[in-house]
């Protein structure tokens, strides 16, 4: 019993490693967002429902064509990251979204498009 009850538990083990490593694996191959693109950005941004958002309400709802963000491309000028985080906080807040990962292709078109407003 107590030896059935650890082989089942070295099964187990056996099993949690084998599903780590598929998921590490598909995770490291997961940084595969293209060139962001500004017409798939504009689109989503168009989009209600984008990033799970459950209001109806889409980016445009606040920022109509994007009005208000010309700024956005020389203020977050090498900080991809604090971009990537107020879209986001816009998802969460404003969609009641989910929001979306910072990897996805969805995103890198986002940025694209926001860095496009401001010429
Ligand atoms: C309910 C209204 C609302 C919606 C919908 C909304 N935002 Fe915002 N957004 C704001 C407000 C308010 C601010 C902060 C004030 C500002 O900078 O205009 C802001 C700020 C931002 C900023 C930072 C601007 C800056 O100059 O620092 C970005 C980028 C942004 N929003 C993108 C988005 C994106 C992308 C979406 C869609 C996912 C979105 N917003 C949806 C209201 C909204």
């Amino acid at each position: 019993m107590r030896y059935g009850r650890m082989l089942g538990s070295a099964v187990m083990g056996l099993v949690a490693a084998g599903l780590l490593g598929a998921c590490a694996g598909t995770g490291g191959r997961g940084m595969t967002a293209g060139p962001g693109d500004v017409k798939r950005g504009e689109y989503l941004f168009n989009q209600p429902g984008f990033g799970g958002g459950k209001n109806g309400k889409s980016c445009a709802a606040c920022h109509p064509g994007g009005r208000g963000l010309e700024q956005v491309a020389a203020r977050y000028a090498g900080r991809d990251a604090e971009l990537r985080s107020m879209v986001n906080r816009c998802i969460r807040m404003a969609l009641k979204g989910e929001g979306i990962r910072d990897d996805s292709q969805a995103m890198a078109d986002i940025l694209a498009y926001l860095r496009s407003l401001g010429g």
